[in-house]
Order: C-alpha cells, then structure tokens, then sequence
C-alpha cells in the first residue's frame, strides 16, 4: 500500500501520525510511506530523519492525496482539505464524526473509508489508541486548571495545593476513565482536594483502589453532579460514550451558580463536550473565553500542547492496526480484529458505526452488510 502521512493543519497542532521506527517497520513490510515535508518539524522530527527510515517527501498535500491509498494524520481534516480526500482512500484518523455532521456528509459523498482512532475498542471495551492521548490531556488537565485559576488568567486567585491553614481548591472530575484517573493522579500530586464522579460502580472502585482513598468517588446522577459542580473551583469533564456525542451533565443554570472565577477544563470537548455552555472550540493560542464569571477552556487537541511526548505516544498506539490495514486490506483486517471492524465509521457512503449514526440521526449500515450489497451489485 501507498501510506500518507500530511502536516497537521489545525490551529497548534505539532503532532505527526508516525515517527520513523514506524515508518521503517512499515517500508520493511513492503508498503511505500509518502511523508509531507515538515510534517515532523513540530515533534522535533525533521524529514531526514523519515527518509532515512525509508519514506519519501512530498512537498503538496494535494500530491501526497492525490497518490496515498491510505491516509494517516492526527486529527479530523478540516474544511481547507476536504476537497484532497480521494474516493476509495482509507482515512485513519481521529475523526469525532458525532460532532462533525459536515465532515461526515463529506465523508459519505466522496466515499472515503472512514476509520476513527476513537471508536477501536479491545475486546476488554478499553480504546487503545484514544488510550495515550487521554492520558496526555489527563495529566495536562489540572495543569491547564491550576494556570487559569491564577487571579491575572481571569480565575479565582486559588492555589490547587492551598497552604497550611487554608483548604486546597477542590477539583471536580466527571468520568473517572482514563482522562479521570490521570487528571485525578495529577489533581492529587499538586495537593488538590480531590472528588471523581462516573456512573459506573466498578471504575469509582477503581480509583478508589488506585489512590488508597485518597479521592472522592462519587456516582454520577443529576443530583451529585449539581452538588459536586457547585463546589468546584476547577471542573473537569472527562466522560465518553465511545462513538456518541458527550452526554451534557452541566447545565447553564448550574454554570451561573457556580463560584464566581471557577475553571471549567472540558476535556470531552471533542464529543461535543459535556457542559452546556461549552458550545463552541477554543485553540492553544486563544484558549478560553468566561461564561457567568466562569473560564471555559474548551481545547479539542489538548496533547498538541506537548507534541514530542504525544507523538510518540500516538504512533506506538495505532501503529499494529495500521500494519494490519496495510498489509491485510480493510475487508481482511476487519474480519481479523474486532477493534478494527469498530473503527470502520464511514464505508462507501455508509455510516457504519451505531453510535456515530445515532448521534446525527443517520441510518447504520453495518460494514458487512455494505460489502455484501457492493458484492452482489
Ligand atoms: N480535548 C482533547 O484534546 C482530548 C484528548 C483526549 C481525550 N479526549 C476526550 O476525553 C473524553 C474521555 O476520554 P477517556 O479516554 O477518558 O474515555 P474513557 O472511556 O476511558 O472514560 C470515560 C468515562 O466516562 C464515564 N461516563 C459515561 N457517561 C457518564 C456520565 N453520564 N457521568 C459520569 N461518567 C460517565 C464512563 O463510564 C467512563 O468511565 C473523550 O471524549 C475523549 O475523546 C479529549
């Protein structure tokens, strides 16, 4: 297979989708890796790098489309590229289709096979390649918090750890998966007072076990999420329905209660976030805007903040399912692994993952009953 591999476009976005361990592990399988010029620069990787593990520069993103019949990248395409995905080509890419209508309408009209980072799932229902960058955008929450509680950032004048004397803030997390529990690992190292709220049971005992009760687990229903978001100086939302848009837990009435100066870190901004006055994307360079006295951070790449950790870490994630898309086909990977048919959103027009359709009010096709058809056709 022809692989591509373009620059990242969006606003502050340095990751790349391969580094060269993988792009020689790729041309000693026999594929052809086409690298954009500079697509590694801001992960510290230049392109010599890349050729000497055996890829080629491209200068144009256009040729670079234009020739690969599987593409890899970072994030969604957005709209400047949209008219570069070519019919028939494997997109493999974080793409948060329940959240991006107009980029799914594309998908379908071109006929791009669509297959999204976030929605393979292991056959224990944890999501390996979103895994490394919820573990990014974990640990960088409190962080990103802490910052913007400062009284010059427009946030309340409150230190996470307190001092003796005076209480520690207290940083409210809704979802204790992987980007709860991380935020929560780092909440607690900076001396916050702690409180995770999931609806599953066995994930509050999980934190709980983890932290030697260190943190507050909580279930999360409307009532408990009211209480919790009231006394929070720092929110972090970190839910996931795996396919569908975030389910909003805070309402706006809540957020004009809540303490005057509070930050809001809404990490499943990506779903569609889960606070409702989280209704638009903020960027690395112009980060939050203030709702009723509240900062609102609402960054939907938060580990291109740290490109050179999270590429590496991106790459070794989703590396053994690229091998498979390339060296199987997608027909073949799809029967192989599980996680793989998962990932299949967008197949010849078709929407083919339930939850993504669900969330635009779209039929679900599955994927093997649009082969079938294109087969009997
Ligand atoms: N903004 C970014 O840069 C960025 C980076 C990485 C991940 N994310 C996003 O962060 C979100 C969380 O990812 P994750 O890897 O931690 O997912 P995860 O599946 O590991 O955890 C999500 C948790 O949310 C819980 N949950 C679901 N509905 C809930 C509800 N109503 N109340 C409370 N908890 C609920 C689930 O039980 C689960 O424990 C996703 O939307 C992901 O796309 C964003």
């Amino acid at each position: 297979m022809i692989i591509g591999v373009p620059k990242e476009v969006m606003c502050d976005e340095s990751r790349v989708s391969l580094t060269p361990a993988q792009v020689r592990s790729l041309v000693d399988a026999g594929h052809r890796v086409l690298i954009q010029e500079e697509a590694g620069s801001g992960s510290g990787i230049g392109d010599e790098a890349f050729t000497r593990a055996g890829a080629a520069t491209v200068l144009d993103a256009r040729r670079l489309y234009g020739e690969a019949d599987l593409v890899v990248k970072v994030k969604q395409p957005l709209p400047e590229e949209y008219d570069l995905l070519q019919p028939g080509q494997i997109l493999f890419a974080y793409l948060h289709l329940a959240a991006e209508p107009e980029l799914t309408d594309i998908l379908r009209e071109r006929r791009v096979t669509a297959v999204a980072f976030e929605t393979i799932q292991a056959p224990d229902g944890s999501l390996p390649i979103l895994a490394p960058m919820s573990e990014v955008a974990g640990r960088l929450a409190p962080q990103i918090g802490a910052s913007h509680l400062e009284k010059h950032a427009g946030g309340r004048g409150v230190l996470l750890a307190g001092i003796p004397g005076v209480p520690p803030a207290q940083v409210v997390i809704l979802g204790g998966g992987v980007v709860g529990t991380n935020a929560a690992r780092i909440a607690l190292g900076m001396g916050a007072s702690v409180t995770v709220l999931d609806i599953l049971p066995e994930r509050l005992r999980r934190v709980d076990e983890l932290f030697g009760g260190r943190v507050v687990t909580l279930i999360s229903n409307p009532y408990n999420v009211e209480a919790a978001a009231l006394r929070a100086d720092l929110l972090i939302g970190a839910v996931l329905v795996p396919g569908a848009r975030a389910p909003i837990l805070v309402s706006e009435d809540i957020v004009r209660c809540m303490k005057n100066g509070a930050v809001i870190v809404d990490v499943a901004v990506d779903q569609g976030g889960t606070i409702a006055t989280v209704d638009r994307l903020t960027t690395h360079s112009n980060p939050t805007y203030t709702v009723h006295g509240v900062v609102h951070y609402a960054v939907p790449n938060i580990p291109g903040a740290v490109p050179r950790t999270s590429t590496f870490g991106l790459a070794a994630a989703l590396y053994p399912f690229l091998a498979l898309l390339a060296g199987a086909g997608l027909d073949e990977a799809a029967q192989r692994s599980q996680g793989v048919a998962g990932g299949i959103n967008v197949y010849r027009g078709e929407v083919c993952h339930q939850a993504v359709a669900g969330a635009l009010h779209l039929p679900c096709i599955p994927f093997r009953e649009v082969l079938g058809r294109e087969a009997r056709a």
